[in-house]
């Protein structure tokens, strides 16, 4: 039987990179999954659903948390908030439109989600909310600090819905993952051909000296969404290859100034 047999899981930001890896990994645990995002599926996965969805609409995330409830009878078990994009410029280089952009897309999707599905979750008194942060919510990183910033908000606002629901059966943790090789590191943050050239340097600035896939995220969020994991309740779980967990010899933080990259 699968660790989430029976369950039922919604996703934002499901149709590619971390998002998609987490989609195929919860139906293959045996959930029913409802994902959603702002564009179509990479890939059609036998046993998800897929809807488009801006995350930082209100009344889009409204209408199609009610969907999905209308179809399960009120259930919703596992929430997973994971739409995000990226911003790699120095704060003196930022303009107040690309802060306001950022915080109303990174920090708003969660919010809106959250808002969303925890007032089934606390009525059914269960359920498992996983959002993505980044290592630059557990760090400071020199290269981009407002989205750093978001990604910080984003443990803040998990660590507070722990300590505030979980007396009604709620839990709330982070995903934190170092450089995984996704569409947004490959052609957002940097060129594909630079992707390649620059591998060295990524992989320098990580202990394990590589880059993640997409599916050990996806792993993760797999053991954070299950009973397994029923007594760990607002942490931030880097998955990092040990990059959050201390420098390394060498100069790290210039290497991401030069990328532009976590
Ligand atoms: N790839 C990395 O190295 C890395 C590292 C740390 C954290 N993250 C975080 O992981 C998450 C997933 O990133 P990814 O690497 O898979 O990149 P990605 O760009 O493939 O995934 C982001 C997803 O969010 C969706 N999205 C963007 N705006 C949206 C909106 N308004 N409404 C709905 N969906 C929207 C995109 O369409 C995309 O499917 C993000 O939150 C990102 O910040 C990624």
């Amino acid at each position: 039987m699968g660790r989430l047999a029976g369950k039922v899981a919604v996703v934002f930001g499901g149709a590619r990179g971390i998002g998609l890896a987490t989609v195929k990994e919860f139906v293959a645990e045996g959930a029913t999954v409802f994902s959603s995002d702002i564009r179509e599926t990479a890939e059609t996965v036998e046993g998800a659903a897929h809807s488009l969805v801006d995350a930082t609409d209100e009344d889009q995330v409204d209408e199609f948390v009610r969907g999905v409830l209308a179809e399960t009878g009120g259930r919703i078990d596992v929430l997973f908030n994971n739409v995000g994009i990226h911003l790699g410029k120095p704060l003196s280089d930022t303009t107040l439109a690309e802060f306001d952009n950022i915080f109303a897309l990174n920090v708003r999707a969660a919010f809106l989600g959250t808002r969303a599905v925890l007032p089934h979750m606390i009525a059914n008194k269960a359920g498992s909310i996983i959002t993505t942060s980044s290592n630059g919510g557990v760090m400071g990183r020199p290269a981009d600090p407002v989205y750093n910033a978001t990604k910080h908000a984003l443990v803040g606002l998990t660590k507070s819905i722990a300590v505030a629901h979980a007396h009604q059966g709620i839990r709330a943790n982070t995903v934190n993952p170092g450089a995984i090789d996704t569409d947004m590191l490959r052609g957002t943050l940097m060129s594909p051909e630079d992707f390649e050239a620059k591998q060295h340097q990524l992989t320098a600035s990580t202990p394990a000296g590589r880059v993640g896939e997409a599916w050990e995220v996806a792993k993760a969020v797999v053991f954070l969404a299950s009973d397994e994991s029923r007594f760990v309740n607002g942490v931030a779980l880097p998955i990092d290859g040990g990059k959050a967990a201390g420098a390394m010899p060498g100069n790290r933080y210039s290497l991401d100034f030069e990328l532009g990259v976590r």
